[in-house]
């Protein structure tokens, strides 16, 4: 018998597809001197036959991944940067028109998106529980409210401010299981005409790509058009439009709004009758992606042997959340990645979680190049290609495993 748990969208029974083992906490990159007994969970996924909606099969608790010290920051990527300066001034250009208009994103992390309007001039808020990132956004002139976005948060910004015409997350309500609280928040503090627009990473794109590291702590829900207009529709919005963006590996832009408040666009058909077609509401299809994840752990991992059994260098480049779950899925320690090299300083000097591979600064990678490097930030690949020229030119080259185990 398969292991099963109840959805937390709708309360049917989820199956569990695939099992990544023993986890640490993605984003708990450990001070060398660390002594404390690091976190393991069991991480697994599922799908729910009633509502279609991927998620995780155990919940970690919030405080234990987002606390003062959360070290992933948007502005680590200058692409990343230009997405959401665009996200911006979009909004500036569409739904930010009106009188004194206001916009509420959450998990504003750094403020890269908000600062954006804060310069416009533009009545804004950031919801963002994590402390340090918070403050980083403070420090750019973004109003930030140091909190996790749930009902009563949202509540409480309705009295304060008034109804929100715009909220928006990015690569943050997947991290949020109290759905129910979130939408309950959503129709709380929405105008009657105003729209909440997110963006996740794609269920579509993770199983077209075997982008399996999509799937750690962090990342509780893997949404599609089904199971986020079924989502929405057990909670008293409508799904409205879907937008198939590029970044992290490919994601979907989801706008909802109050049941005929907008019409509901084309892309909405579109993507539904795709997703029909390429059977992303079966378990079936899901249980093809785990089979398929399983020979790329056996790749990785007999690549990895050989270029070690060879005398070569290999050093991660990238210490992604992502990366907790492929090098401890796959058993990969320092003993056969040297060290990841990393731009974020809250990452640098530390231990990656579980693996314990060291993390270092950008410099180290060339001090000298390895032969190879392990591509952990995949869904950067031409941002960082493009600045690693003097890497490939020494005759370096490049490792990646999505969507199968490659040296190119
Ligand atoms: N939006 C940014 C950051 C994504 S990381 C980007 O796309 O780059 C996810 C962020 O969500 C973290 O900064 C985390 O602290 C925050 N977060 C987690 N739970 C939250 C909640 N309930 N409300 C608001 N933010 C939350
Ligand atoms: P990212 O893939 O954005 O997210 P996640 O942690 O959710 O998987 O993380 C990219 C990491 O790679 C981040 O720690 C910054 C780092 N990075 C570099 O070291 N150099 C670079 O050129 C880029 C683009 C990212
Ligand atoms: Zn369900």
């Amino acid at each position: 018998m398969p292991n099963t748990t109840r959805c937390r969208i709708c309360g049917g029974t989820v199956t569990e597809f695939a099992d990544f083992g023993r986890q640490p906490l993605s984003d708990a990159f450990r001070r060398p001197d660390d002594t404390t007994e690091e976190f393991f969970y069991r991480l697994a996924v599922g799908f729910c036959g009633t509502c279609t909606m991927t998620q995780l099969m155990a919940e970690v608790p919030r405080e234990k991944m987002f606390h003062e010290d959360y070290p992933y920051v948007s502005r680590g990527s200058a692409v990343m940067r230009a997405h959401f300066r665009g996200v911006a001034q979009r909004f500036l250009d569409t739904e930010l028109t009106g009188a004194d208009p206001f916009v509420v994103e959450l998990g504003s992390n750094d403020g890269t998106m908000l600062k954006v309007v804060a310069e416009a001039g533009v009545r804004h808020l950031g919801v963002e529980p994590s402390g340090a990132v918070a403050d980083m956004a403070a420090a750019d002139g973004v109003n930030v409210r140091k909190d996790f976005f749930e009902e009563a948060t949202a509540r409480d910004i309705r009295e304060g401010n008034g109804p929100a015409n715009v909220i928006y997350a990015a690569n943050t309500l997947c991290h949020i299981p109290y759905m129910d609280s979130i939408l309950a928040g959503v129709d709380a503090l929405l105008a009657p005409d105003g729209v909440f627009v997110f963006e996740d990473p794609y269920l579509g794109d993770i199983v077209a790509r075997n982008s399996f590291d999509q799937i750690y702590d962090e990342h509780f829900y893997f949404f599609t058009a089904r199971s986020v207009a079924e989502m929405a529709a057990r909670n008293g919005l409508s799904l409205v439009d879907v937008e198939r963006i590029p970044v992290h590996g490919g994601e979907v832009r989801y706008t909802l709004a109050r049941p005929g408040a907008r019409p509901v666009g084309d892309a909405v058909t579109a993507l539904l009758a795709e997703e029909e077609a390429t059977g992303l509401a079966d378990l079936t299809t899901l249980a093809a992606f785990a089979t398929r994840v399983g020979k790329i752990r056996d790749d990785l991992v007999t690549l990895l042997t050989d270029l070690k059994a060879k005398g070569e260098r290999v050093v991660g480049y990238g210490a992604t959340a992502k990366s907790a779950t492929v090098t401890n899925y796959c058993g990969i320690g320092p003993d056969l990645v040297e060290f990841i090299t990393d731009t974020t300083p809250a990452k640098q000097h530390r231990l990656a979680p579980g693996s314990g591979i060291p993390v270092r600064p950008a410099a180290d990678f060339a001090d000298p190049y390895p032969g190879y490097a392990l591509l952990f930030a995949w869904n950067h690949a031409e941002e960082i290609q493009a600045k690693e020229t003097a890497f490939a030119d020494a005759g370096g080259r490049w490792i990646t495993y999505v969507p199968d185990v490659r040296v190119v």
